[in-house]
């Protein structure tokens, strides 16, 4: 199946490096827009290691998925600068509008809502990206523009 002979191809490509597992799993996502379930076993096998330990990576970056993303992909900074500065808040009114917890899609496709851990806008916090664009100081104002704009 596609998956599999696309994961094996990235690995055999890939496996030679050292330390090969995040530049792999990173090759695997952004083919696929997220790391397939399938591909895991085929990682670990590949690079001596269990499903767990892989897996047990995949969850623990945040930069990871394990399912496809939506059209446009909102990340909220959840680290201490953005934090101090309203970061909770602002994360409990974009869940509220868009009608999904963090790592979930909205029912349409439209939006993907992930936490990030410093977008290295911290003297602008609280921030946050909306594929990919970096916004900072947001307000209830521009969070809502922001939002408007990913749900299109
Ligand atoms: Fe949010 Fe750095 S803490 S951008």
């Amino acid at each position: 199946d596609d998956v599999l002979s696309r994961t094996s191809a990235i690995i055999s490509d890939l496996q030679g490096l050292e330390g090969p597992l995040l530049p792999i799993l990173h090759a695997v996502q952004d083919t696929f827009g997220y790391v397939p379930e399938e591909s895991k076993p085929l990682i670990a096998q590949a690079l001596n290691l269990s499903r767990a330990e892989v897996h047990g990576v995949v969850s623990f970056y945040h930069d990871f998925r394990s399912h496809s993303a939506g059209r446009h992909v909102l990340k909220l900074c959840r680290a201490e600068a953005c934090q101090s500065m309203g970061g909770d808040a602002m994360a409990e009114r974009v869940k509220s509008l868009l009608g999904i917890d963090f790592h979930e899609t909205t029912p349409d496709g439209a939006v993907t809502l992930e936490p990030v851990f410093c977008l290295g806008l911290c003297a602008c916090a609280p921030s946050a990206m909306l594929d990919g664009e970096l916004h900072g100081r947001l307000d209830e104002d521009c969070l809502g523009e922001l939002v408007a704009e990913a749900r299109r």
